[in-house]
């Protein structure tokens, strides 16, 4: 089954070719990140208009870089929670228009869903259940998969994703936007013992987490060294952060899978890019003999190739129709 996707849930216009949920035949990511960057963050007013510019190009290089004519897929499943909203309905009523129009099903699918599915792309021995750490731009939860379509939060973000929490303190820090991979970069160089940073507890809730204290302390620091002209290591403090976010994610995952059982475990999303995360989950793996599946950093951040595994599954499991598009609206996962 050939499933055309389409994602546009924030900062980037995707389409994609996916074939039984597993075969990627074509990918194409339209980015705006230079845009939003003029701003500082992702402005979403810019964001809805920029997929209407981009839809229709990103979706047609899809079908011809798979070599396909629209009217050989045999679904078309788009992103339609959660996300910004105009951006949303952008590729949301598109997709769903192009299914209408030409008389195939149409998968309404859940963002953080496809953030998981698109594991399967990149490991196709994977299957659930398994546990997982999704980290986003805006989602941070300890996700386990039972199933397919069939998911239970154990833990997550009190407040923060962790996305967002890179994406503040790059702010603050002057370094500009998308904060994570430059953060990332700038952590390669630093002492992560530089500086002392929080670390977060829930009462009752130890697999629940929060980013709020951790980034306040920063944009402190940041404060309190321009206050009194001293200059702030930027390297060491990008050090210290990566370190404080591995050491509130890790362990916690670590705990989920000692209570699970859990196997086998996947991160995902686009802070699942991230170098130290991903070094300190190989020690993890390694430590606990625990099977650890990281996707490739092409399908950590939003693309529609994840979309398109995620929408098989929800095809087979019976969740198609052009009225389910807002199915997903109030739904966690
Ligand atoms: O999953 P994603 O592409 O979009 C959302 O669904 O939110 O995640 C975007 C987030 C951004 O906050 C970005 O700064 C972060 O992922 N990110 C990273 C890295 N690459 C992207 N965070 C830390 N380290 C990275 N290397
Ligand atoms: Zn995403």
């Amino acid at each position: 089954m050939r499933i055309l996707a389409i994602e546009s849930s924030c900062d980037e216009t995707a389409a994609a070719v996916v074939e039984d949920g597993r075969n990627i035949l074509s990918s194409v990511v339209d980015t705006q990140i230079e845009t939003h960057a003029l701003y500082g963050g992702v402005v979403p007013e810019i964001a809805s208009r920029r997929h209407m510019e981009a839809v229709v190009r990103v979706t047609e290089k899809a079908l011809a870089d798979a070599g396909m004519d629209k009217r050989a897929v045999d679904a078309v499943a788009a992103t339609c929670a959660p996300g910004l909203i105009g951006a949303l309905l952008v590729g949301a009523n598109f997709g769903k228009s192009l299914a209408f129009a030409l008389q195939k099903p149409f998968i309404p699918v859940h963002h953080i869903r496809g953030h998981i599915a698109a594991t399967y792309l990149a490991y196709p021995d994977l299957k659930p259940p398994f546990l997982t750490l999704i980290a986003s731009g805006g989602h941070s939860e300890i996700v386990m998969v039972r199933d397919y379509t069939d998911f239970e939060i154990l833990g997550g973000t009190r407040d923060d994703a962790a996305g967002e929490a890179f994406d503040k303190v790059a702010r603050v820090l002057g370094v500009g936007y998308p904060g994570g991979p430059k953060i990332d970069r700038l952590a390669q160089e630093g002492d992560p013992m530089c500086y002392k940073l929080p670390d977060s507890h829930i009462k009752d809730a130890p697999l629940d987490f929060s980013f709020s204290g951790l980034k306040t302390a920063v944009i402190n620091l940041a404060h309190n060294a321009e206050q009194k002209g001293e200059t702030l290591d930027k390297n060491g403090l990008a050090a210290s952060f990566c370190a404080a976010v591995v050491h509130t994610l890790v362990p916690r995952l670590e705990m989920a899978a000692q209570r699970t059982h859990a196997r086998r475990v996947v991160c995902a999303g686009g802070v699942a890019a991230n170098s130290f995360l991903r070094a300190a989950l190989q020690e993890m793996a390694k430590r606990t003999h625990t099977r650890l599946y990281l996707p490739p950093l092409s399908l950590c951040g939003d693309n529609a190739a994840m979309i398109g595994s995620q929408a098989y599954y929800e095809y087979l499991a019976g969740s198609v129709g052009l009225t389910l598009q807002n199915a997903f609206a109030t739904a966690e996962i």
